[in-house]
């Protein structure tokens, strides 16, 4: 598959550090990061249980968290509801992908923020600027003014992902977007996703699926009983090893994930095949107090980043 991204200098959009969310007695989340830049997809992948929905609705504002940070273009934010995320440019497509069944397509997408000629709507408007999107995104949908009901599995999606761009959101996540579609619907989401990227969007993508994980990501995050449990470039990496980090056969929760300085502008793009993100020499103590550089086999490229003072952010432990 082919990541048409030269040229393109990818800043850092958004930053998680030490982020923590507890539900009475279960640690959903501890001390995970997190990062994703424009242009990049990542995929967050871990087993039933680890914390990969809790994270994301951390960014979409459903979770305030009890600890951590979040930076967002650069700057500190808080973002305590859902009108904060979108504020942001953070959309997120759940599974139930909340669309409305019983209007077309042009209707579900501009449901809300509907363009108006005076008084009236502006169908023709909105009508063109569907078709406009849908065809930016390659999508196959036949008609505009069918009822969604009517719609393929594939196609709803098509739908719930591109009402997500209306805002031009910079993060669009997308909550386990083939888990119910056949091969043939799944390709044509994978390709949607891969639109997003050449748009600029930062995509964060929980999947199950390992090889769509491997199709269309650039970077995967592994998260483990509601920790980081490895940051892994998928031009280096199989789906044996992400599997032994999900399971736990691989251990890297004793490890850092800061995230590396963004790419600068000036720096060629990177791309698959590329090496993994060169870590900073580690001091010796923390290279020997890392479970993944002690054994060395991982199978893959791991990113690890030291823990260095300079790059670690105050944390409010405390509830917010
Ligand atoms: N609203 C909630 N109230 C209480 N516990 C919760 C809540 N949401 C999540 N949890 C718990 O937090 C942990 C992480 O759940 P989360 O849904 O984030 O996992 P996940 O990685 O998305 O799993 P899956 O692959 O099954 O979707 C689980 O132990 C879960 O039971
Ligand atoms: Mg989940």
């Amino acid at each position: 598959m082919t990541h048409p991204r030269a040229g393109r200098s990818r800043e850092r959009v958004l930053t998680m550090r030490g982020i923590g969310k507890r539900f009475g007695a279960v640690k959903a989340l501890t001390d995970v990061d997190f990062w994703v830049n424009e242009g990049e997809v990542v995929a967050l992948v871990g087993d039933n249980g680890a914390g990969k929905s809790t994270l994301v609705k951390v960014l979409a504002g459903v979770h305030p968290p009890d600890a951590g940070t979040i930076e967002f273009d650069g700057e500190p934010v808080e973002i305590d509801s859902p009108a904060d995320a979108q504020d942001l440019g953070i959309e997120t497509i759940f599974q139930d992908l909340a669309l409305c069944d019983n209007l077309d397509v042009v209707a579900n997408l501009w449901l809300g923020r509907e363009l108006r000629d005076g008084a009236t709507l502006d169908e023709v408007d909105m009508e063109q600027r569907t078709w406009t999107l849908l065809r930016e995104l390659s999508a196959k949908i036949p008609s505009v003014r069918v009822p969604v009901a009517s719609l393929s599995g594939g196609q709803r999606q098509t739908v719930a992902i591109a009402r997500s761009l209306i805002g031009e959101p910079r993060v669009v996540i997308l909550d386990e977007p083939t888990a119910a579609l056949g091969v043939a619907q799944t390709a044509e989401v994978l390709n949607l996703i891969e639109r997003l990227r050449e748009r600029g969007h930062g995509v964060i993508l929980i999947s199950h699926n390992m090889a769509d994980v491997l199709a269309v990501a650039d970077r995967v995050v592994v998260l483990r009983l509601g920790r980081n449990n490895g940051v892994y470039n998928v031009a280096d990496v199989t789906s044996e090893t992400l599997i032994a980090a999900i399971t736990g056969a691989v251990d890297h929760t004793g490890a850092r994930w800061t995230p590396p300085a963004p790419t600068p502008p000036s720096a060629p793009p990177p791309g698959r095949g590329r090496p993994a993100a060169t870590p900073e020499p580690a001091p010796a103590e923390e290279a020997a107090a890392d479970p993944a550089s002690a054994d060395g086999d991982t199978g893959g490229t791991v990113i690890r980043m030291p823990r260095t003072g300079s790059r670690r952010l105050p944390r409010e432990d405390g509830p917010r």
